[in-house]
């Protein structure tokens, strides 16, 4: 009979979860259910601005062993395919709106889809933008973001370390950091980026959602803290079961939950799930998701590209970042021990965010065989 002690290496049930905590006055200064609704004002304004789907997979669900599965697809988000559209390019435009364009550079570090909706914002609002690359992201998101007329600028090995190069710079041309990752002393632009991403979640709502289960990927976390936060001060201890769920080799938020403090990892971070190779938490999700999160589970590659085929089978693409919160779900609703723990079973209903389609579309073709394109078809 196996159990959780077996589970050690890659699920947690996260020791510091308190349910019955209200939504404080300290979270909600970093994130509220008013900033949501800000966010969501500002955002529904932009031009092309349209819901993506909310997709019931019945049949995905019944092999699952749960009554009903949703998936947010963020594929079409304003054309630049995953839902980092909203976080970036809003703190872009806050920014703007509280120091105007003049002498303005916005400037950030970015594994692909942040500092595609920096650049994307930055056009939109008439500013420049440096977007830092580390050495491994591929160059086919190196491109997409040029198209917004953005500076590419490659530099370090990992996502952390074209964190630092990006910071460096900033101080020296005198940049505005938009960051999706928050350090002590840096707090307010990350801040509009995860109030960006809670639209996820009020969309999700306003389309029908009512999940007993949120399967969510974590990258630094602000999505995952976005998301939470939002159904936490709305709902309090009647709040869905969270579970962030991380890839084996950049899992610095499980980690951070097993080690009770927030902690990084090292590393390489190599992994498919290109937008989910963080080292480094970011201190102002860690806040709500250490007292928030349900549980935090890893994966392999391998589980990510299974289900980026399942998904295909179906008609529907995700891309390796955006189905990692999916294949989370296969890999606990397919373990009784894990089952049991998260109190899953067939009347729960499941939300899960796919957060990207094809952002790389050679990468995508070359893992499901087939383009997004035909896919789609
Ligand atoms: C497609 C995709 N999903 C999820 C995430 C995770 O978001 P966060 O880093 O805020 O945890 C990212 C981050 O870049 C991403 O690109």
């Amino acid at each position: 009979m196996s159990d959780l002690a077996e589970h050690s290496s890659d699920f947690i049930l996260n020791p510091h979860l308190d349910r019955a905590r209200p939504y404080g006055e300290e979270l909600r200064g970093i994130l509220s259910l008013a900033g949501a609704q800000a966010a969501h004002d500002a955002i529904s304004r932009w031009e092309a601005y349209a819901p993506t789907p909310l997709r019931d997979l019945p049949s995905l669900a019944d092999r699952l062993d749960i009554a009903q599965l949703l998936y947010k697809d963020e594929g079409k988000r304003f054309g630049l395919k995953s839902f980092k559209a909203l976080g970036g390019a809003y703190a872009v435009d806050r920014i703007v709106a509280a120091r105007g364009r003049d002498g303005l550079t916005v400037t950030c570090a970015t594994d692909g889809n942040h500092g595609r909706s920096v650049a994307w914002g930055a056009r939109r609002a008439g500013v420049p933008a440096v977007i830092y690359l580390h050495e491994t992201v591929s160059e086919g998101r190196a491109e997409a973001i040029r198209a917004f007329g953005a500076q590419v600028v490659r530099e370090g090995r990992t996502y952390d370390d074209s964190v630092r190069a990006c910071a460096e710079a900033a101080r020296r041309h005198g940049w505005q950091i938009v960051s999706d990752t928050s350090w002590p002393g840096y707090e307010e632009v990350p801040k509009d980026v995860m109030q960006g991403y809670a639209v996820l979640a009020m969309e999700a709502e306003a389309q029908g959602a009512r999940p007993t289960h949120v399967f969510v990927q974590g990258g630094v976390g602000g999505l995952a803290a976005g998301v939470l936060s939002y159904r936490w001060e709305k709902l309090g201890a009647e709040r869905p079961i969270l579970v962030v769920v991380e890839p084996e080799t950049a899992a610095c938020l499980f980690e951070s939950a097993r080690n009770g403090t927030l902690t990084t990892v090292g590393g390489d971070l190599d992994t498919i799930m290109a937008g989910l190779a963080c080292g480094e938490p970011s201190v102002l999700a860690w806040r709500i998701l250490d007292p928030g999160a349900d549980a935090f589970m890893t994966i392999a590659d391998r589980a990510a590209a299974d289900v980026m085929r399942l998904l295909a089978q179906l008609g529907v693409v995700g891309g390796e970042s955006g189905v990692a919160g999916l294949a989370g779900l296969v890999k606990a609703s397919a373990d009784p021990v894990l089952r049991r723990a998260l109190k899953l079973d067939a009347s729960s209903r499941v939300l899960c965010y796919g957060t990207e389609g094809a952002t790389d579309p050679e990468v995508y073709s070359s893992i499901v065989g087939r383009t997004a394109e035909e896919v789609e078809a």
